[in-house]
């Protein structure tokens, strides 16, 4: 059986997939155009792809024999799960082994943002800091505030526990109770506009989905404080974009930290000209460990799928006993 791996991951995974298949790389750290990647897949049992391939009823019309769609993220909007169900196609992902991962970023870009280390690092890069000054660079204080988490699943869950040395209040919005965030950490389960007008920091952890795509948009940002930071190391789409721009520069909320985008690698315009924003490239996930973690398992939902064995982590689970 052949697999086809869509650009480069960590070896590890790659070495686990050769005894077992034919496998074919596209060894380069590119994203493959649609047309290229339909090509590629005509006769492929399975594909490995990463957040930045789209894999549409149209690249799989193009796979007769896809029976495994494994995605090296945990995040899958970038397939159209629906269709591959309906194709009888298995679509695979990683959660779990980037759950620390992320919520360290996601403490990170929340402390860099709140304390200008960018802005810092600018000033002392660029001989323009000139001793130290009383009023300078002068950011927030996270004790006793209140941390907002816009989805209280695994990496939600993992930023609320990191929140415990600042003494923070936590407010959550979930479909969902979390009865470990409540009983351990005293949040609170919030509607969606309470987290927005209460929070000193919002921070996001959602899937994207129809439902969930621009949930943050230009009356969302009115109802937080001036003062207010905004996280997001979830997916860009969740936020509108362009009403973040205004939202910044009008000051409707003090700043934001992304570390995704709506159209990645494109910004939205102006989002880059704030100086109010701290700007990473979607690295939540990036660590040496991490990313091995995430090339193993994509592989190993490969390996089980073809062999008729349940994978680690499936989306679609009702496709399954169709998998042949
Ligand atoms: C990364 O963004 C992921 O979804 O794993």
């Amino acid at each position: 059986m052949k697999v086809f791996i869509t650009r480069n991951i960590p070896p590890i995974g790659i070495d686990l997939l050769k005894p077992h298949f034919e496998v074919e790389l596209h060894a380069s750290s590119e994203t493959l155009p649609g047309e290229a990647l339909k090509r590629k897949l005509k006769d492929a049992d399975a594909v490995l792809c990463l957040l930045t391939d789209a894999i549409t009823p149209a690249v799989m019309d193009a796979a007769p024999k896809l029976k495994v769609i494994s995605n090296h993220a945990v995040g899958v909007d970038n397939v159209d799960v629906a269709y591959a169900t309906r194709r009888g196609i298995a679509v695979t992902n990683t959660p779990g082994v980037l759950t620390d991962a992320t919520a360290d970023f996601t403490w990170t870009l929340l402390l860099a943002l709140a304390r200008n280390v960018a802005a810092g690092d600018a000033v002392v890069r660029n001989g323009r800091f000139h001793g130290w000054d009383p009023l300078f660079l002068l950011g927030a204080d996270l004790a006793g505030k209140t941390l907002g988490i816009v989805g209280a699943g695994r990496i939600g869950t993992a930023v609320a526990e990191r929140s415990a040395g600042w003494k923070m209040k936590i407010l959550y919005f979930d479909r969902a109770p979390n009865p470990h965030l409540e009983n351990t950490f005293h949040a609170r389960r919030v509607s969606f506009p309470v987290l927005l007008k209460e929070a000193d920091f919002v921070t996001i952890h959602l899937p994207l989905s129809a439902e969930t795509t621009h949930l943050l948009g230009e009356p969302e940002f009115a109802l937080m404080k001036p003062t207010a930071y905004l996280v997001n190391t979830a997916r860009g789409a969740i936020i509108d974009e362009a009403a973040l721009v205004r939202a910044l520069r009008e000051g409707k909320i003090a700043g934001a930290a992304l570390d995704v985008y709506e159209r990645e690698p494109a910004l939205a315009e102006g989002l880059a000209e704030r100086n109010n924003v701290l700007l990473a490239p979607h690295i939540a996930s990036a660590t040496v460990a991490t990313r091995n973690k995430m090339a193993e398992i994509a592989a190993r939902n490969i390996i089980h799928v073809l062999h008729g064995e349940t994978p680690v982590s499936i989306v679609n689970p009702e496709v399954l006993n169709r998998v042949k």
